[in-house]
């Protein structure tokens, strides 16, 4: 029997296409596992009204670990048009299935992290300054940044109104600053509650510290906006700054979330891990995500006590998902299976798996057509871009080029 059970989420689109390959890299590691499919997205809504299954939430709640593609989702009149017609009018209605499975498994930690491949050609440069350094015009940071996103509160918790409900309209004019907005007519008022628990805010920040102790960064960021989100952010840092009187060897800086986006092109190298609530971790993350490739090289992973599910950033990309061959980069994924690994405890096989990605992507030989800043379609491949099959051939090629016989033995 093997030593793992993973159950896949390969979902819509691109999604399809990327998960076969990160299973060839996961085998060619070596990882004992088995992999049991589970639907999820589009055809499941429109055939089923809930694009997650019970069967898969309950694959998941027997197995715990997961790996997911992509799924594709639509604004509500668009998703109701699409559903079966047996279906329709009978008071289905469309939830993002990641939003649902991450509220459904309390999926509280999101972390992503953002490291630079060298000479990936897409990594951030920055021009020297003329006279300082003379040898070459232009400098490349090396990122190496671990976002910890609170996942299931604040302003992606869902409670929100259009018109609110008298009882919430009386409970915010015993605010003094709802004065302005108190004569505004319901249909015109939409509110957004932000919620903070102090639970959710230390242990965030806890698994922040963890993470910075057990791969020996130097500082953690709080990144909020508590001078004028004074109650929700002000939570957020007080217990990151609870939790850092814990790790006396790890800095807490701590910054806002408009002056982190402009830092971050200024002196990405200067943050190692950074936690944040939903939205500004939201925000933190793709912004750093695209100092190192954009979202052909971003995954994250979503972490309960129970479960934990892995994937890329990116969505199904519906555009690209019929091409034959497919030149999607599957560079994310792999990074989502990466993860899946660190998760595990298989942090060798990580690493291992990790190295050869970069190895490929310093080679500079086989490049995907994102990586060559050309656009993609059906003509990339005739441009010189690697089809998705042959950027995994290239990695499994660095594999077996770096193989350690413990690694790779159960592949063989
Ligand atoms: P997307 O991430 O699917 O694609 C945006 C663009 O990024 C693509 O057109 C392509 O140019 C590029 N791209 C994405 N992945 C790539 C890869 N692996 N290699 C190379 N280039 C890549 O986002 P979009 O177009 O906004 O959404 C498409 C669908 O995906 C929508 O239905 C959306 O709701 C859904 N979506 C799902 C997500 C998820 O499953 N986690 C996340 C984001 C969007
Ligand atoms: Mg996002």
């Amino acid at each position: 029997m093997a030593k793992y059970t993973v159950v896949t989420m390969p979902g819509d689109g691109i999604g399809k296409l990327v998960m076969p390959e990160a299973l060839r890299l996961l085998k060619a590691v070596g990882f004992d596992a088995q992999y049991i499919h589970a639907d999820i997205g589009w055809e499941c809504w429109r055939n089923k009204g809930n694009a997650l299954p019970e069967s898969t939430v309950e694959l998941l709640e027997k197995y715990k670990l997961g790996l997911f593609g992509a799924i594709t989702s639509k604004p509500k009149k668009e998703a109701e048009a699409e559903l079966a017609p047996a279906l329709r009018g009978q008071g289905y209605s469309y939830f993002s299935p990641i939003v649902t499975m991450r509220q459904r498994f309390n999926l509280d930690t999101c972390i992503r992290p953002c490291i630079s491949f060298p000479d990936n050609p897409l990594n951030f440069i920055r021009k020297r300054v003329a006279g300082v350094f003379e040898e070459q015009e232009f400098e490349e940071p090396f990122v190496n940044v671990v976002i910890f996103r609170q996942n299931t509160e604040g302003l992606y918790a869902g409670v929100e109104w259009t018109d609110p409900p008298e009882q919430v309209r009386s409970a915010l004019a015993t605010h003094p600053k709802f004065k302005p907005f108190a004569g505004t007519p319901g249909a015109d008022l939409a509110v957004s509650v932000r919620i903070i628990t102090r639970k959710a805010a230390h242990k965030i920040a806890q698994a922040a510290f963890e993470w910075a102790k057990k791969f020996g960064y130097k500082s953690v960021t709080i990144c909020e906006k508590p001078n004028v989100l004074r109650e929700t952010s002000g939570m957020m840092e007080e217990e990151a700054k609870a939790v850092a009187k814990e790790y006396p060897e790890i800095a807490l800086w701590s910054t806002n979330i408009d002056a982190q986006t402009m830092w971050l092109t200024k002196n990405p190298e200067n943050y190692g891990v950074i936690v944040a609530s939903n939205l500004f971790g939201d925000v933190i993350s793709d912004a750093f995500a695209g100092l190192v490739g954009g979202l052909g090289f971003a995954a994250s992973g979503n972490i309960g006590d129970q479960v934990a599910v892995f994937e890329p950033t990116h969505g199904s990309a519906p555009k690209y998902a019929d091409l034959n061959p497919p030149i999607v980069n599957p560079i994310a994924m792999f990074l989502a299976a990466v993860m899946l690994l660190e998760h595990v405890g298989e942090i060798e096989k990580a690493k291992f798996m990790r190295d050869a990605i970069a190895k490929v992507v310093l080679d500079g030989e086989v490049r995907t057509y994102d990586m060559m800043r050309i656009p993609g379609g059906s003509d990339a491949i005739a441009r010189g871009a690697a089809s998705t099959t042959e950027m995994t051939d290239a990695v499994l090629a660095s594999i077996g080029k770096m193989a350690k016989p413990e690694l790779v033995g159960a592949s063989r």
